[in-house]
């Protein structure tokens, strides 16, 4: 825009008239919710969104089934520089909150595994419920409408947007996500728009990331498609889930759960055989010691992977002939076999993004901003991150829901 269009536009929205009581910006798990509840609430709700279509994300999570919540939902299983943030919004809008949701609208669901709830069908039933609710408050949703600027004065934010429409309203909720997985419309509209209020920003990261390995670790990258279950550390914090190999490095649930608490530089801890007692190995060797390393492992774990383990651990030979220290040694490389990832894959392949709009400005209970009344954040542009398996979604739902009470 020139100097010139924007005096002209500055001009006419300042003639515009108060044309919503709230106005959400991004058609998102959080903006839907956000303005579904607003609505109800008999407000004049406004959403914009500059994608075709609603809910993209939705509809591709969970491999088309979106893992839409999780029953063991708690504070601690979010990450945040203010780690007591999400507990309010948590509390008050709980996982069994958004599955009576799901009930009431006949939508047919299972829990997969750790607490994990998926639709039996398309993620896109919940979109369409979700739409419902929108439509049951009356909310005027708009889809490809880019938003070109955001001003504040009078008590109302305006918004322009769509090429020229205008929309003024006393409320407005940032739900634009973060900018994981850009091609879906991602963006890092969230962050500009906070820092042009004065808000902060925690410094965002890809997060749920697959993380790559260099090439010195050549022969574990060779072992493209192998998973197997693990117990994957990042410092204090461990994950009991399957790790997969991929040709850049680790995936798998167990890698993507800690990606979110690992930093560069640092390694990651991956116990191979977690279900084992201690001595295994010695135990193993005493059964049978014309076995080798590598049979005994095998019987373990995908044979790719038992070729290299036993390979690295460089025990050759009859297990018979490999003293007891050796083998306990063997034993603890195996339970803490470290990798000193190099990079993660990025925003490309994040699920999500860790940090965002700095909670510590932000009311916990109405996700409203401290010092600038009127403006709200919610979902992922804010610093609250969950662990995979539903926990994103919750928090959309719930800081969603805590904002639309309060617009
Ligand atoms: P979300 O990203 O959903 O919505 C933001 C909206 O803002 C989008 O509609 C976007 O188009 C719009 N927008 C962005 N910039 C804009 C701009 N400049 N102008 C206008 N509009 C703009 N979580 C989970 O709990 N269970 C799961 O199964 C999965 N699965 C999953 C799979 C994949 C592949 C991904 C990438 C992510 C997941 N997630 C997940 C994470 C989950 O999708 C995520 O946490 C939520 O969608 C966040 O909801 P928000 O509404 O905050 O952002």
């Amino acid at each position: 825009m020139t100097r010139g269009e924007l005096a002209s536009t500055a001009l006419r929205m300042s003639f515009v008239p108060q044309t919503h009581d709230a106005i959400i910006l991004g058609a998102g798990a959080a903006g839907l919710m956000c303005a579904a509840i607003a609505g109800q609430r008999g407000r004049r709700v406004l959403l914009l969104d500059h994608a075709p279509e609603v809910g993209r994300k939705i509809v591709i999570s969970g491999g088309g089934r979106c893992n839409f919540t999780n029953l063991h939902t708690a504070p601690d299983r979010y990450l945040s520089q203010n780690p007591h943030f999400a507990r309010s919004a948590l509390s008050r809008y709980t996982a069994l909150d958004f599955l009576a949701l799901v009930e009431r609208y006949d939508i047919a669901w299972h829990e997969k595994t750790l607490g994990q709830l998926f639709c039996d069908g398309s993620a896109r039933q919940i979109v369409a419920m979700l739409l419902a609710e929108c439509a049951k408050g009356a909310v005027e949703v708009r889809c490809e409408a880019p938003i070109s600027g955001v001003t504040h004065g009078d008590g109302l934010f305006a918004v322009s947007h769509s090429g020229g429409a205008e929309a003024k309203a006393p409320a407005l909720v940032i739900a634009t996500g973060g900018p994981s997985i850009p091609k879906m419309g991602a963006t890092g509209f969230a962050y500009d728009l906070a820092r042009q209020f004065g808000l902060k920003v925690v410094q965002p990261r890809p997060a749920l990331v697959p993380l790559t390995l260099p090439a010195e670790e050549a022969l574990f990258r060779e072992l493209s498609g192998v998973s197997t279950p693990v117990r994957a550390r990042s410092g204090k914090v461990g994950f009991d889930e399957a790790a997969l190999f991929t040709h850049r490095g680790l995936s798998g649930p167990a890698i993507l759960q800690v990606s979110s608490y690992w930093q560069h530089g640092e390694e990651v801890g991956i116990d191979f055989v977690p279900e084992a007692d201690a001595g295994w190995l010695v135990a193993a060797k005493r059964a049978r010691p014309k076995a080798s390393l590598r049979r005994v492992l095998e019987e373990a774990l995908p044979s790719r992977l038992a070729d290299v383990l036993a390979e690295r651990v460089g025990l050759a030979g009859d297990l018979g002939n490999v003293g007891d220290k050796a083998l306990a040694a063997a034993e603890a490389r195996l339970a803490d076999w470290r990798f000193r990832p190099d990079g993660s894959e990025g925003f490309a392949k994040a699920e999500v993004t860790a940090g965002g709009i700095d909670t510590r400005g932000l009311s916990s209970k109405t996700m409203e901003a401290v010092k600038v009344p009127g403006l709200y954040a919610i979902g992922e542009a804010v610093d609250v991150t969950g662990w995979l398996g539903g926990y994103n979604f919750q928090w959309a739902w719930a800081s969603g829901v805590a904002a639309g009470q309060a617009v």
